[in-house]
C-alpha cells in the first residue's frame, strides 16, 4: 500500500504569516527522500494554503506522483490542464469548510463530472473522485469512467474519537472491495493517524492512502523525515486490530 503525503498544512504555516516559510517544495523533497511515493496538494478556491506557484514548481520537481485535489470548477480545470499533474483528485468544496467534509456527490452531479473527468483524461491526467464508502456513489464513478476512487474514511477515524467505529470500518471493506471488482483503482484517505492507520493499513483492495494532517502535525514535534518513515512502517505493518463491540 502506498502513502502520498498531503502537505496542505506545509503551506498553512507559511500562509499564517503570508511569508515564504516554510516551502511545500522542500517538504515535498524531504517526504520524498523519506520514502513517500507520492505528493498531494489541494489548490482551495481561496488559495488558503496552497498557491498556484507551488503546484508549479511541484510538479517540475516531484518525482514520484502528484496528485492535485481540486473542486470540478471550470477554473480549475483550466489550472490543471494547463499544470498537467500526473493525477487530479475531484473533491467537493465549501468556503466555511475547515476541511473536506465528505465525498461528491457523483450521482447528483454525474453529467458535470463524468464532462470532467473526460477532458482531463484527454489532457493526459489521471483522475480520481473522493467518495463516500456508498455503493451507489461507486456505481455511478464506474458509469462516468472515472478510473480510481478515494474512499473518504472521515466517519471511521470520527468513530475511532468516540470509540466506535467497527460499522463505518465495514462501509469501507465493503465499498473498497466492490470498487476493485468494478475495475476500479481504490485509494483512500482523511483524518488518518498514526493510531487508526492500522485497521485501513490490512484492507488489501485499498492501493494508496492520503494522509496529511496527522503526519504535519507530528513533523512539527520530531521531524518530516521521521513522521513520513513511521507512517510507512505502521503501513507495511498494521496491528490487527479486535472490532468487538466497536
Ligand atoms: N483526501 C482528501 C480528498 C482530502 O481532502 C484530504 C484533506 O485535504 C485528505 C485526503 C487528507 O486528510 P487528512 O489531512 O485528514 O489526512
Amino acid at each position: 500500500m502506498r502513502l502520498a503525503v498531503n502537505i496542505d498544512h506545509i503551506a498553512t504555516i507559511r500562509e499564517a504569516r503570508k511569508s515564504d516559510e516554510p516551502d511545500p517544495v522542500a517538504a515535498a523533497v524531504l517526504c520524498e527522500l523519506a520514502g513517500a511515493q507520492g505528493i498531494t496538494v489541494h489548490l482551495r478556491g481561496d488559495r488558503r494554503h496552497i498557491q498556484d506557484r507551488d503546484v508549479e514548481i511541484l510538479r517540475r520537481t516531484v518525482s514520484t506522483h502528484l496528485n492535485v485535489e481540486m473542486a470540478g470548477t471550470p477554473e480549475m480545470v483550466r489550472v490543471a490542464q494547463t499544470i498537467k499533474p500526473h493525477q487530479v483528485t475531484l473533491v467537493p468544496e465549501r468556503r466555511d469548510e475547515l476541511t473536506t467534509e465528505g465525498g461528491l456527490d457523483v450521482v447528483l452531479h454525474a453529467g458535470n463530472l463524468e464532462k470532467i473527468v473526460r477532458q482531463l483524461i484527454d489532457s493526459a491526467i489521471d483522475v480520481s473522485i473522493f467518495v463516500d464508502p456508498d455503493l451507489e456513489q461507486i456505481r455511478q464513478c464506474q458509469k462516468i469512467r472515472a478510473p480510481k476512487v478515494e474512499i473518504n474514511t472521515g466517519k471511521f477515524t470520527e468513530g475511532w474519537i468516540r470509540g466506535s467505529w467497527s460499522a463505518e470500518l465495514e462501509k469501507i471493506n465493503t465499498a473498497a472491495k466492490a470498487a476493485r471488482k468494478m475495475g476500479l483503482i481504490v485509494l483512500a484517505g482523511h483524518g488518518l493517524n498514526y493510531r487508526n492507520i492500522d485497521a485501513i493499513a490490512v484492507n488489501e483492495d485499498i492501493e494508496e492512502l492520503n494522509i496529511g494532517h496527522s503526519i504535519v502535525a507530528r513533523a512539527a514535534l520530531v521531524g518530516l523525515d521521521r513522521a513520513v518513515r513511521e507512517m510507512i512502517d505502521l503501513i507495511a505493518h498494521p496491528r490487527r486490530l479486535p472490532t468487538v463491540n466497536r
